[in-house]
Protein backbone atom coordinates (compact mmCIF):
# COMPACT_ATOMS: atom_id res chain seq x y z
CA UNK A 1 0.00 0.00 0.00
CA UNK A 2 1.46 3.23 -0.83
CA UNK A 3 1.52 6.22 1.59
CA UNK A 4 0.36 9.66 0.84
CA UNK A 5 2.68 11.52 3.29
CA UNK A 6 6.43 12.03 2.03
CA UNK A 7 8.70 14.42 2.74
CA UNK A 8 8.40 17.37 0.35
CA UNK A 9 10.88 18.72 -2.35
CA UNK A 10 12.54 15.64 -1.92
CA UNK A 11 12.55 15.28 -5.41
CA UNK A 12 10.02 12.86 -6.46
CA UNK A 13 6.96 13.23 -8.54
CA UNK A 14 3.99 11.56 -7.58
CA UNK A 15 4.49 9.54 -10.53
CA UNK A 16 8.18 8.15 -9.08
CA UNK A 17 6.76 8.20 -5.32
CA UNK A 18 3.48 6.12 -5.95
CA UNK A 19 5.80 3.24 -7.49
CA UNK A 20 8.07 3.91 -4.17
CA UNK A 21 10.95 4.92 -6.91
CA UNK A 22 13.74 7.24 -6.91
CA UNK A 23 14.11 8.89 -10.82
CA UNK A 24 17.47 9.90 -9.64
CA UNK A 25 19.09 6.65 -9.19
CA UNK A 26 21.35 5.01 -11.58
CA UNK A 27 21.25 1.66 -12.31
CA UNK A 28 24.23 -0.65 -13.48
CA UNK A 29 24.21 -0.93 -16.76
CA UNK A 30 23.61 -3.87 -19.19
CA UNK A 31 26.05 -4.93 -21.75
CA UNK A 32 26.21 -1.85 -24.39
CA UNK A 33 26.11 -3.02 -28.21
CA UNK A 34 29.24 -2.02 -30.25
CA UNK A 35 27.77 -0.19 -32.74
CA UNK A 36 23.80 0.77 -34.10
CA UNK A 37 21.94 1.07 -37.22
CA UNK A 38 20.28 4.38 -35.15
CA UNK A 39 21.70 4.91 -31.75
CA UNK A 40 18.90 7.07 -29.99
CA UNK A 41 20.15 8.89 -26.86
CA UNK A 42 17.66 9.57 -24.38
CA UNK A 43 14.82 7.38 -23.07
CA UNK A 44 12.28 10.61 -22.21
CA UNK A 45 8.59 10.38 -24.55
CA UNK A 46 10.51 11.57 -27.86
CA UNK A 47 13.11 9.29 -27.53
CA UNK A 48 11.35 6.21 -26.73
CA UNK A 49 8.40 7.12 -29.56
CA UNK A 50 11.41 7.95 -32.21
CA UNK A 51 12.94 4.30 -31.20
CA UNK A 52 8.87 2.15 -31.54
CA UNK A 53 8.40 4.19 -34.66
CA UNK A 54 11.65 3.44 -36.25
CA UNK A 55 11.49 -0.34 -34.69
CA UNK A 56 8.08 -0.89 -36.64
CA UNK A 57 9.56 0.55 -39.72
CA UNK A 58 11.96 -1.93 -39.97
CA UNK A 59 14.73 0.07 -38.30
CA UNK A 60 16.97 -1.55 -35.96
CA UNK A 61 17.95 1.51 -33.33
CA UNK A 62 19.60 0.51 -29.51
CA UNK A 63 18.42 3.16 -26.75
CA UNK A 64 20.71 4.49 -24.45
CA UNK A 65 19.64 6.63 -21.17
CA UNK A 66 22.03 8.03 -18.17
CA UNK A 67 19.56 7.59 -15.53
CA UNK A 68 16.33 5.38 -15.99
CA UNK A 69 13.07 5.30 -18.72
CA UNK A 70 11.39 7.98 -17.90
CA UNK A 71 13.37 9.97 -15.26
CA UNK A 72 13.78 13.09 -17.01
CA UNK A 73 11.24 15.93 -17.51
CA UNK A 74 8.67 13.31 -18.97
CA UNK A 75 8.64 11.53 -15.67
CA UNK A 76 8.26 15.20 -13.82
CA UNK A 77 5.69 16.37 -16.08
CA UNK A 78 2.22 17.23 -15.53
CA UNK A 79 1.30 15.44 -18.46
CA UNK A 80 -1.65 16.70 -19.80
CA UNK A 81 -1.79 15.60 -23.62
CA UNK A 82 -3.66 18.25 -24.93
CA UNK A 83 -3.89 20.43 -28.41
CA UNK A 84 -4.72 23.90 -26.23
CA UNK A 85 -1.72 24.56 -24.29
CA UNK A 86 -2.04 27.55 -22.84
CA UNK A 87 -1.13 30.88 -24.88
CA UNK A 88 1.27 28.75 -26.89
CA UNK A 89 -0.12 29.16 -30.01
CA UNK A 90 -0.99 33.07 -29.96
CA UNK A 91 3.05 33.34 -28.85
CA UNK A 92 4.05 30.94 -31.78
CA UNK A 93 1.79 33.24 -34.40
CA UNK A 94 3.52 36.28 -33.18
CA UNK A 95 6.75 34.77 -34.44
CA UNK A 96 5.31 32.54 -37.18
CA UNK A 97 3.26 32.28 -40.19
CA UNK A 98 -0.11 30.87 -40.45
CA UNK A 99 1.28 27.76 -42.33
CA UNK A 100 3.92 27.11 -39.52
CA UNK A 101 1.19 27.43 -36.43
CA UNK A 102 -0.83 25.17 -38.48
CA UNK A 103 2.15 22.52 -38.99
CA UNK A 104 2.85 22.53 -35.42
CA UNK A 105 -0.88 21.28 -34.68
CA UNK A 106 -0.60 18.87 -36.93
CA UNK A 107 2.56 17.64 -35.47
CA UNK A 108 0.21 17.67 -32.13
CA UNK A 109 -2.39 16.01 -33.58
CA UNK A 110 -0.78 13.04 -35.09
CA UNK A 111 1.65 12.82 -31.74
CA UNK A 112 -1.57 12.77 -29.58
CA UNK A 113 -3.14 10.70 -31.35
CA UNK A 114 -0.28 7.83 -31.87
CA UNK A 115 0.83 8.32 -28.34
CA UNK A 116 -3.25 7.87 -26.88
CA UNK A 117 -4.06 4.67 -29.08
CA UNK A 118 -0.54 3.14 -27.93
CA UNK A 119 -1.79 3.26 -24.62
CA UNK A 120 -5.11 1.96 -24.75
CA UNK A 121 -3.54 -0.86 -26.93
CA UNK A 122 -1.20 -1.56 -23.64
CA UNK A 123 -3.90 -1.09 -21.46
CA UNK A 124 -2.59 2.11 -19.46
CA UNK A 125 -5.26 4.26 -18.06
CA UNK A 126 -6.21 7.67 -19.96
CA UNK A 127 -8.67 10.53 -18.00
CA UNK A 128 -10.33 12.32 -21.22
CA UNK A 129 -10.94 15.99 -19.82
CA UNK A 130 -11.72 19.29 -21.18
CA UNK A 131 -8.61 21.72 -21.71
CA UNK A 132 -9.54 24.92 -20.67
CA UNK A 133 -7.12 28.06 -20.88
CA UNK A 134 -8.69 30.96 -18.64
CA UNK A 135 -8.00 34.73 -17.34
CA UNK A 136 -8.72 36.16 -14.06
CA UNK A 137 -6.84 39.79 -14.67
CA UNK A 138 -7.92 41.92 -17.73
CA UNK A 139 -4.48 41.39 -19.58
CA UNK A 140 -4.91 37.78 -19.17
CA UNK A 141 -8.26 37.96 -21.15
CA UNK A 142 -6.80 39.48 -23.84
CA UNK A 143 -4.48 36.89 -24.01
CA UNK A 144 -7.46 34.37 -23.84
CA UNK A 145 -8.75 36.39 -26.91
CA UNK A 146 -5.29 36.16 -28.72
CA UNK A 147 -5.75 32.36 -28.23
CA UNK A 148 -8.82 31.78 -29.35
CA UNK A 149 -8.20 33.73 -32.59
CA UNK A 150 -5.04 31.53 -32.92
CA UNK A 151 -6.65 28.16 -32.06
CA UNK A 152 -9.21 28.89 -34.31
CA UNK A 153 -7.19 29.84 -37.00
CA UNK A 154 -5.07 26.53 -36.77
CA UNK A 155 -8.14 24.37 -37.15
CA UNK A 156 -8.83 24.05 -33.36
CA UNK A 157 -12.73 23.97 -32.28
CA UNK A 158 -11.80 25.63 -29.37
CA UNK A 159 -14.93 27.84 -28.04
CA UNK A 160 -15.68 30.27 -25.28
CA UNK A 161 -16.92 28.44 -22.32
CA UNK A 162 -17.69 28.37 -18.73
CA UNK A 163 -14.92 26.78 -16.11
CA UNK A 164 -15.58 24.90 -13.26
CA UNK A 165 -13.07 26.82 -11.43
CA UNK A 166 -14.07 28.02 -7.68
CA UNK A 167 -13.13 32.21 -8.39
CA UNK A 168 -14.31 34.55 -10.55
CA UNK A 169 -13.14 34.38 -14.32
CA UNK A 170 -12.80 37.12 -17.00
CA UNK A 171 -12.49 35.02 -19.79
CA UNK A 172 -12.20 31.43 -21.14
CA UNK A 173 -11.94 28.85 -23.95
CA UNK A 174 -12.40 25.71 -24.05
CA UNK A 175 -11.41 22.33 -26.31
CA UNK A 176 -13.37 18.98 -25.23
CA UNK A 177 -12.14 15.57 -25.59
CA UNK A 178 -8.28 16.08 -24.21
CA UNK A 179 -6.58 13.86 -22.01
CA UNK A 180 -3.78 13.87 -18.37
CA UNK A 181 -1.77 10.58 -18.29
CA UNK A 182 0.43 9.20 -15.79
CA UNK A 183 3.54 9.83 -17.83
CA UNK A 184 5.76 7.50 -16.67
CA UNK A 185 3.10 4.95 -16.96
CA UNK A 186 3.42 6.00 -20.63
CA UNK A 187 7.15 5.85 -21.00
CA UNK A 188 7.26 2.29 -19.29
CA UNK A 189 4.53 1.89 -21.61
CA UNK A 190 6.75 2.74 -24.74
CA UNK A 191 9.81 0.63 -23.13
CA UNK A 192 7.47 -2.37 -22.81
CA UNK A 193 6.56 -2.29 -26.50
CA UNK A 194 10.67 -1.80 -27.38
CA UNK A 195 11.54 -4.83 -25.39
CA UNK A 196 8.44 -6.55 -27.15
CA UNK A 197 10.32 -5.26 -30.43
CA UNK A 198 14.14 -6.43 -29.32
CA UNK A 199 15.18 -3.09 -29.03
CA UNK A 200 17.83 -2.99 -26.23
CA UNK A 201 17.52 -0.24 -24.33
CA UNK A 202 20.26 0.50 -22.29
CA UNK A 203 20.16 2.54 -18.54
CA UNK A 204 22.66 3.73 -16.75
CA UNK A 205 24.82 5.14 -19.67
CA UNK A 206 25.53 8.55 -20.43
CA UNK A 207 26.79 9.74 -23.73
CA UNK A 208 29.63 12.15 -23.50
CA UNK A 209 29.82 13.12 -26.72
CA UNK A 210 30.34 12.97 -30.51
CA UNK A 211 32.41 12.59 -33.03
CA UNK A 212 33.24 15.59 -35.46
CA UNK A 213 32.07 13.58 -38.84
CA UNK A 214 30.66 10.55 -39.77
CA UNK A 215 30.53 7.45 -39.40
CA UNK A 216 29.37 8.61 -35.91
CA UNK A 217 30.65 7.36 -32.99
CA UNK A 218 29.08 8.59 -29.70
CA UNK A 219 31.78 7.99 -26.35
CA UNK A 220 29.27 7.08 -23.48
CA UNK A 221 30.63 6.61 -19.61
CA UNK A 222 30.85 3.09 -20.53
CA UNK A 223 32.59 3.33 -24.11
CA UNK A 224 32.01 3.90 -27.75
CA UNK A 225 28.91 2.86 -29.73
CA UNK A 226 29.31 3.44 -33.57
CA UNK A 227 25.89 4.76 -35.40
CA UNK A 228 24.54 5.05 -39.20
CA UNK A 229 22.37 8.04 -37.45
CA UNK A 230 22.25 9.39 -34.10
CA UNK A 231 19.19 10.89 -32.51
CA UNK A 232 19.55 13.03 -29.68
CA UNK A 233 16.52 12.92 -27.40
CA UNK A 234 18.20 14.58 -24.78
CA UNK A 235 16.34 17.54 -24.84
CA UNK A 236 18.75 19.93 -25.02
CA UNK A 237 21.52 18.54 -27.86
CA UNK A 238 24.52 17.82 -25.67
CA UNK A 239 27.05 19.26 -28.78
CA UNK A 240 28.25 22.55 -28.82
CA UNK A 241 28.48 22.82 -32.55
CA UNK A 242 24.77 23.93 -33.28
CA UNK A 243 23.39 27.05 -32.84
CA UNK A 244 21.21 25.80 -30.40
CA UNK A 245 22.91 27.12 -27.20
CA UNK A 246 22.21 29.92 -28.16
CA UNK A 247 18.91 29.77 -29.30
CA UNK A 248 17.53 27.61 -26.56
CA UNK A 249 16.64 28.53 -23.26
CA UNK A 250 15.28 26.77 -19.79
CA UNK A 251 12.84 27.46 -17.87
CA UNK A 252 11.89 25.47 -14.62
CA UNK A 253 8.46 25.30 -13.04
CA UNK A 254 6.83 23.58 -9.92
CA UNK A 255 4.16 21.30 -9.46
CA UNK A 256 2.17 20.07 -5.96
CA UNK A 257 -0.19 17.06 -5.63
CA UNK A 258 -2.35 17.72 -2.85
CA UNK A 259 -4.72 14.51 -1.80
CA UNK A 260 -8.70 15.78 -1.85
CA UNK A 261 -12.27 14.51 -2.94
CA UNK A 262 -12.56 14.04 -6.33
CA UNK A 263 -15.82 15.72 -6.19
CA UNK A 264 -14.35 18.59 -4.72
CA UNK A 265 -11.83 19.71 -6.92
CA UNK A 266 -12.36 21.15 -10.50
CA UNK A 267 -12.42 18.37 -13.36
CA UNK A 268 -11.36 20.13 -16.63
CA UNK A 269 -7.39 20.27 -17.11
CA UNK A 270 -7.00 24.66 -16.54
CA UNK A 271 -4.26 26.85 -16.89
CA UNK A 272 -4.63 30.81 -16.63
CA UNK A 273 -2.49 32.85 -19.11
CA UNK A 274 -2.64 35.77 -16.51
CA UNK A 275 0.95 35.81 -14.81
CA UNK A 276 2.06 33.86 -12.82
CA UNK A 277 0.86 30.49 -14.78
CA UNK A 278 -1.73 28.34 -12.94
CA UNK A 279 -1.95 24.96 -14.18
CA UNK A 280 -4.69 22.87 -12.91
CA UNK A 281 -5.24 18.84 -13.10
CA UNK A 282 -6.56 15.78 -11.21
CA UNK A 283 -4.51 12.92 -10.80
CA UNK A 284 -4.97 9.15 -9.39
CA UNK A 285 -2.48 7.21 -7.64
CA UNK A 286 -2.50 3.16 -7.77
CA UNK A 287 -4.17 2.89 -4.38
CA UNK A 288 -7.03 4.87 -5.08
CA UNK A 289 -5.90 7.97 -3.74
CA UNK A 290 -7.40 11.14 -5.54
CA UNK A 291 -5.05 14.33 -6.07
CA UNK A 292 -5.29 17.62 -7.13
CA UNK A 293 -2.05 19.28 -9.40
CA UNK A 294 -1.09 22.31 -8.91
CA UNK A 295 1.56 23.80 -11.03
CA UNK A 296 3.10 27.03 -12.19
CA UNK A 297 5.73 30.23 -11.17
CA UNK A 298 7.87 29.27 -13.85
CA UNK A 299 10.86 31.27 -14.64
CA UNK A 300 14.17 30.47 -16.15
CA UNK A 301 16.10 27.73 -14.66
CA UNK A 302 19.35 29.28 -12.59
CA UNK A 303 17.26 32.55 -12.37
CA UNK A 304 14.31 34.17 -10.88
CA UNK A 305 15.19 33.76 -7.01
CA UNK A 306 14.39 31.83 -4.56
CA UNK A 307 13.00 28.39 -5.49
CA UNK A 308 11.49 27.51 -2.11
CA UNK A 309 9.69 30.85 -1.93
CA UNK A 310 7.92 30.08 -5.76
CA UNK A 311 6.71 26.56 -4.26
CA UNK A 312 5.66 28.47 -0.86
CA UNK A 313 3.57 30.85 -3.14
CA UNK A 314 2.11 28.00 -4.78
CA UNK A 315 1.28 26.15 -2.10
CA UNK A 316 -0.58 29.78 -0.39
CA UNK A 317 -2.73 29.99 -3.93
CA UNK A 318 -3.69 26.47 -3.58
CA UNK A 319 -4.83 26.66 -0.03
CA UNK A 320 -6.82 29.86 -0.73
CA UNK A 321 -9.04 28.39 -3.51
CA UNK A 322 -9.59 24.45 -2.93
CA UNK A 323 -10.55 22.44 -0.25
CA UNK A 324 -6.89 20.20 -0.02
CA UNK A 325 -5.10 18.71 2.44
CA UNK A 326 -0.96 19.44 2.77
CA UNK A 327 0.60 18.88 -0.29
CA UNK A 328 1.64 14.91 -0.68
CA UNK A 329 4.72 15.65 -3.22
CA UNK A 330 5.68 18.93 -4.48
CA UNK A 331 8.90 18.65 -7.16
CA UNK A 332 9.73 20.56 -10.24
CA UNK A 333 11.23 20.40 -13.39
CA UNK A 334 12.45 21.95 -16.50
CA UNK A 335 11.59 22.04 -20.38
CA UNK A 336 13.40 24.20 -22.69
CA UNK A 337 11.87 26.99 -25.36
CA UNK A 338 13.00 28.76 -28.30
CA UNK A 339 11.87 32.89 -28.13
CA UNK A 340 9.59 32.10 -31.64
CA UNK A 341 7.85 29.45 -29.56
CA UNK A 342 8.50 27.24 -32.80
CA UNK A 343 10.15 23.58 -31.48
CA UNK A 344 13.90 22.44 -33.48
CA UNK A 345 13.25 19.20 -35.07
CA UNK A 346 14.81 17.41 -37.22
CA UNK A 347 19.17 17.12 -38.48
CA UNK A 348 21.62 19.48 -36.43
CA UNK A 349 22.37 21.96 -39.60
CA UNK A 350 25.80 20.64 -41.44
CA UNK A 351 25.47 16.86 -39.87
CA UNK A 352 24.84 15.82 -43.61
CA UNK A 353 21.35 14.97 -41.96
CA UNK A 354 22.31 12.21 -39.93
CA UNK A 355 22.61 13.51 -36.75
CA UNK A 356 19.14 14.40 -35.39
CA UNK A 357 17.43 16.33 -32.90
CA UNK A 358 14.27 17.83 -31.03
CA UNK A 359 14.31 20.76 -28.83
CA UNK A 360 11.97 23.56 -27.68
CA UNK A 361 8.80 21.64 -26.55
CA UNK A 362 8.21 24.81 -24.20
CA UNK A 363 6.73 22.92 -21.45
CA UNK A 364 4.14 21.22 -24.22
CA UNK A 365 5.97 17.92 -25.11
CA UNK A 366 3.36 15.22 -23.88
CA UNK A 367 1.61 15.20 -27.85
CA UNK A 368 4.87 16.34 -29.19
CA UNK A 369 7.05 14.38 -28.16
CA UNK A 370 5.30 11.22 -29.97
CA UNK A 371 5.13 14.23 -33.01
CA UNK A 372 8.83 14.19 -32.76
CA UNK A 373 8.91 10.83 -33.20
CA UNK A 374 7.19 10.87 -35.93
CA UNK A 375 9.14 13.58 -37.70
CA UNK A 376 12.60 12.13 -37.10
CA UNK A 377 11.53 8.86 -38.11
CA UNK A 378 10.52 9.76 -41.22
CA UNK A 379 13.98 11.89 -41.92
CA UNK A 380 15.50 9.18 -41.09
CA UNK A 381 13.60 7.06 -43.53
CA UNK A 382 13.99 9.84 -45.92
CA UNK A 383 10.31 10.77 -46.47
CA UNK A 384 10.29 13.63 -44.68
CA UNK A 385 5.83 15.10 -43.83
CA UNK A 386 5.26 18.02 -44.88
CA UNK A 387 4.33 19.32 -41.64
CA UNK A 388 7.84 18.71 -40.27
CA UNK A 389 8.97 21.12 -43.48
CA UNK A 390 6.85 24.14 -42.53
CA UNK A 391 7.95 23.98 -39.28
CA UNK A 392 11.95 23.81 -40.03
CA UNK A 393 10.95 26.83 -42.70
CA UNK A 394 10.38 29.05 -39.36
CA UNK A 395 13.08 26.61 -37.31
CA UNK A 396 16.99 27.52 -36.75
CA UNK A 397 18.22 29.64 -39.52
CA UNK A 398 19.77 32.81 -41.10
CA UNK A 399 17.07 34.62 -40.33
CA UNK A 400 17.86 33.86 -36.67
CA UNK A 401 20.82 35.75 -36.77
CA UNK A 402 19.60 38.59 -35.10
CA UNK A 403 18.26 37.03 -32.15
CA UNK A 404 20.77 34.81 -32.22
CA UNK A 405 23.54 37.44 -31.60
CA UNK A 406 20.96 39.30 -28.87
CA UNK A 407 21.34 36.15 -26.44
CA UNK A 408 24.88 35.46 -26.95
CA UNK A 409 25.31 39.24 -25.56
CA UNK A 410 22.72 38.66 -22.71
CA UNK A 411 24.60 35.22 -22.42
CA UNK A 412 27.73 36.74 -22.09
CA UNK A 413 26.13 39.55 -19.81
CA UNK A 414 24.91 36.80 -17.37
CA UNK A 415 28.79 35.19 -17.20
CA UNK A 416 29.77 38.42 -16.55
CA UNK A 417 27.60 39.43 -13.84
CA UNK A 418 28.38 35.84 -12.40
CA UNK A 419 31.67 36.40 -11.50
CA UNK A 420 31.15 40.07 -10.24
CA UNK A 421 28.68 38.28 -7.67
CA UNK A 422 30.77 36.23 -6.86
CA UNK A 423 34.02 38.21 -6.32
CA UNK A 424 31.60 40.24 -3.66
CA UNK A 425 31.49 37.53 -1.22
CA UNK A 426 34.98 37.28 -0.14
CA UNK A 427 35.64 33.70 1.33
CA UNK A 428 34.25 33.16 5.17
CA UNK A 429 35.23 30.65 7.40
CA UNK A 430 31.81 30.35 8.61
CA UNK A 431 30.17 27.52 6.17
CA UNK A 432 25.90 28.33 4.81
CA UNK A 433 23.57 27.73 7.07
CA UNK A 434 21.81 24.44 6.68
CA UNK A 435 19.57 23.96 3.02
CA UNK A 436 21.76 26.92 1.67
CA UNK A 437 24.47 27.95 -0.35
CA UNK A 438 26.36 30.79 -1.54
CA UNK A 439 29.16 31.57 -4.14
CA UNK A 440 32.18 32.99 -3.19
CA UNK A 441 36.03 33.59 -4.02
CA UNK A 442 37.32 35.26 -6.71
CA UNK A 443 36.29 35.73 -10.32
CA UNK A 444 38.80 33.66 -11.65
CA UNK A 445 38.12 30.60 -9.49
CA UNK A 446 34.62 30.72 -7.42
CA UNK A 447 33.54 28.22 -5.55
CA UNK A 448 30.41 26.74 -4.74
CA UNK A 449 29.35 26.59 -1.02
CA UNK A 450 27.21 24.51 0.52
CA UNK A 451 25.09 22.98 3.78
CA UNK A 452 23.31 19.82 3.28
CA UNK A 453 22.44 17.35 5.35
CA UNK A 454 25.01 18.75 8.08
CA UNK A 455 27.59 17.60 4.96
CA UNK A 456 29.74 20.96 3.87
CA UNK A 457 30.52 20.95 0.21
CA UNK A 458 32.81 22.82 -1.96
CA UNK A 459 32.78 22.65 -5.59
CA UNK A 460 33.73 24.70 -8.64
CA UNK A 461 30.76 27.47 -9.11
CA UNK A 462 31.60 27.31 -12.87
CA UNK A 463 29.67 24.96 -15.09
CA UNK A 464 31.85 22.55 -17.14
CA UNK A 465 29.56 22.79 -20.28
CA UNK A 466 30.24 26.65 -21.00
CA UNK A 467 31.42 28.32 -18.13
CA UNK A 468 27.97 29.83 -16.89
CA UNK A 469 28.07 30.73 -12.76
CA UNK A 470 26.41 28.29 -10.87
CA UNK A 471 23.37 29.37 -8.78
CA UNK A 472 22.26 27.60 -5.93
CA UNK A 473 18.35 26.41 -5.83
CA UNK A 474 17.36 26.47 -1.96
CA UNK A 475 14.04 24.01 -3.07
CA UNK A 476 15.52 21.40 -4.63
CA UNK A 477 19.33 21.92 -2.67
CA UNK A 478 20.91 21.77 -6.34
CA UNK A 479 23.59 23.96 -8.20
CA UNK A 480 21.36 25.56 -11.36
CA UNK A 481 23.18 27.10 -14.44
CA UNK A 482 21.61 30.06 -15.47
CA UNK A 483 23.45 29.64 -19.08
CA UNK A 484 21.07 26.29 -20.72
CA UNK A 485 19.95 24.91 -17.40
CA UNK A 486 22.72 22.37 -16.07
CA UNK A 487 22.15 21.05 -12.46
CA UNK A 488 24.41 19.55 -10.11
CA UNK A 489 24.05 18.31 -6.64
CA UNK A 490 26.20 19.59 -4.01
CA UNK A 491 28.69 17.45 -4.02
CA UNK A 492 29.10 18.08 -7.99
CA UNK A 493 27.14 15.24 -9.02
CA UNK A 494 25.78 15.42 -12.37
CA UNK A 495 21.98 15.72 -12.21
CA UNK A 496 20.67 16.90 -15.91
CA UNK A 497 21.36 19.51 -18.79
CA UNK A 498 23.69 20.07 -21.49
CA UNK A 499 26.98 19.63 -19.15
CA UNK A 500 28.31 15.58 -19.26
CA UNK A 501 30.47 16.07 -16.39
CA UNK A 502 29.89 16.71 -13.00
CA UNK A 503 31.55 19.42 -11.25
CA UNK A 504 35.12 19.29 -9.68
CA UNK A 505 35.37 19.21 -5.99
CA UNK A 506 37.42 22.45 -3.74
C1 LIG B 1 6.89 21.22 -14.72
C2 LIG B 1 6.56 20.78 -16.11
C3 LIG B 1 5.26 20.42 -16.43
C4 LIG B 1 4.96 20.03 -17.73
N1 LIG B 1 3.67 19.71 -18.03
C5 LIG B 1 3.34 19.37 -19.29
C6 LIG B 1 2.00 19.08 -19.63
O1 LIG B 1 1.11 19.12 -18.79
N2 LIG B 1 1.74 18.76 -20.91
C7 LIG B 1 2.70 18.72 -21.86
O2 LIG B 1 2.41 18.45 -23.03
N3 LIG B 1 3.99 18.96 -21.56
C8 LIG B 1 4.33 19.28 -20.30
N4 LIG B 1 5.62 19.54 -19.99
C9 LIG B 1 6.66 19.36 -21.01
C10 LIG B 1 7.00 17.88 -21.24
O3 LIG B 1 7.04 17.19 -20.02
C11 LIG B 1 8.35 17.78 -21.95
O4 LIG B 1 8.34 18.60 -23.10
C12 LIG B 1 8.67 16.37 -22.40
O5 LIG B 1 8.54 15.48 -21.33
C13 LIG B 1 10.07 16.29 -22.98
O6 LIG B 1 10.33 14.95 -23.29
P1 LIG B 1 11.76 14.54 -23.80
O7 LIG B 1 11.74 13.07 -24.04
O8 LIG B 1 12.13 15.40 -24.95
O9 LIG B 1 12.74 14.94 -22.62
P2 LIG B 1 13.08 14.10 -21.29
O10 LIG B 1 11.90 13.42 -20.77
O11 LIG B 1 13.82 15.01 -20.38
O12 LIG B 1 14.05 12.99 -21.83
C14 LIG B 1 15.43 13.23 -22.10
C15 LIG B 1 16.18 12.04 -21.54
O13 LIG B 1 17.52 12.11 -21.98
C16 LIG B 1 18.35 11.68 -20.92
N5 LIG B 1 19.68 12.25 -21.15
C17 LIG B 1 20.03 13.56 -21.07
N6 LIG B 1 21.33 13.71 -21.37
C18 LIG B 1 21.80 12.47 -21.66
C19 LIG B 1 23.06 11.96 -22.05
N7 LIG B 1 24.13 12.78 -22.20
N8 LIG B 1 23.20 10.62 -22.26
C20 LIG B 1 22.13 9.79 -22.11
N9 LIG B 1 20.91 10.22 -21.74
C21 LIG B 1 20.74 11.54 -21.52
C22 LIG B 1 17.68 12.23 -19.67
O14 LIG B 1 18.07 11.53 -18.50
C23 LIG B 1 16.20 12.05 -20.00
O15 LIG B 1 15.67 10.83 -19.53
C24 LIG B 1 5.97 19.96 -18.71
C25 LIG B 1 7.27 20.32 -18.40
C26 LIG B 1 7.57 20.74 -17.12
C27 LIG B 1 8.96 21.16 -16.80
S1 LIG C 1 24.57 24.65 -19.03
FE1 LIG C 1 25.67 25.70 -20.56
S2 LIG C 1 27.10 26.83 -19.44
FE2 LIG C 1 26.05 25.74 -17.93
Amino acid sequence: MWVVTSPRNDRRPLWWGARAQDPTEIPEPAALPESADVLVVGAGLTGLSTAVLLARSGRSPVVIEARRVGAGTSGHSSAKVSLLQGGLLSGMRRHASAATVRAYVEANRVGQQWLLDLLAERGVPVDVRDAIAYAVSQRGAARVASEHEAAVEAGLAVTEAGTDLPFPVRAAIMLPDQAQIDPVAAAQALRDELVELGVPVVEGVRATGVSLRRPWTVDTSVGGVSAQKVVLATQIPILDRSLHFARVSANRSYVLAYPAELEAIPQSMSLSLDGPARSLRTATDPSGQTYLLVGGNGHPAGRGGSAAEHVAELDRWAHQHFPIAEAAWSWSAQDYHLTTHVPSIGAIPGTDGSLLTATGFDKWGMALSAGAGHILTADILGEPTAYAEQLRADGIGLRDVGTTAALGAATAARLTGGRVAAAAHRPSETPPAEGQGRVEGSPATPTAISTVDGRACRVTAVCPHLGGILAWNDAERTWDCPLHGSRFDPDGTLIEGPATTGLEQR
